[in-house]
């Protein structure tokens, strides 16, 4: 997804707002999520977010979404975030995030979602790390007990 920073999209310093940021940040993902699955898909949780470098009014934002892991009914999604300076001709990082979908069926219950199957090297470090990522929002959203967290237990804990 690509949007240029207008005015109405920037706090009293000119820069991008990070609440607008999020919002189409959640739309790119959403429509990652949708493409994967075929279903209407709700935001279940968004990991920590760190803006890294203000988005300049008039410069152009991309937003780069990829289903980096699908489990049951969730889908967790990769952002990558970054400004564009077209008159400069330089372009900046500005976050990289996680947001996590559940596909819907009719009745609007979770529904299971297709598997991906990773393919290149980064596409596997994703996929690896996404199954710990789980663990850490389940423990934080109070549906899972930490002691069930084996894969994060074991980053910590040598048996
Ligand atoms: C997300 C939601 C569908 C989960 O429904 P639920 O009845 O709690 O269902 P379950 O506990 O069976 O969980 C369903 C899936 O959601 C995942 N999930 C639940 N809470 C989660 C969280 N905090 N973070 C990440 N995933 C979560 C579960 O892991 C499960 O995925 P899996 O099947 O791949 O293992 C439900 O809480 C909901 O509708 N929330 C509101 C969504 C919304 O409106 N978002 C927009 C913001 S207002």
């Amino acid at each position: 997804m690509t949007e240029l920073v207008l005015p109405s999209d920037t706090n009293i310093l000119g820069n991008l707002m990070g609440g607008r940021l999020m919002y189409w940040m959640d739309i790119a993902a959403a429509l990652a999520a949708m493409k994967h699955c075929n279903a209407p898909v709700v935001t279940a949780s968004v990991d920590n977010i760190s803006f890294e470098n203000p988005i300049k009014i008039g410069n152009t934002v991309h937003i780069e979404a990829k289903v980096s892991r699908a489990f049951n009914t969730s889908m967790e999604v990769h952002l990558k975030v970054w400004g564009e300076d077209f008159q400069q001709q330089y372009k900046y990082k500005s976050n990289e995030a996680y947001y996590t979908f559940v596909a819907l069926d009719p009745n609007r219950k979770p529904r299971t979602v297709p598997q991906l199957v990773p393919e290149t090297q980064d596409e596997n470090r994703l996929f690896e790390g996404a199954l710990r990522r789980r663990q850490v929002r389940l423990i934080l959203g109070g549906k899972m007990n930490p002691n069930d967290a084996v894969e994060l237990k074991a980053l910590f804990f040598k048996e």
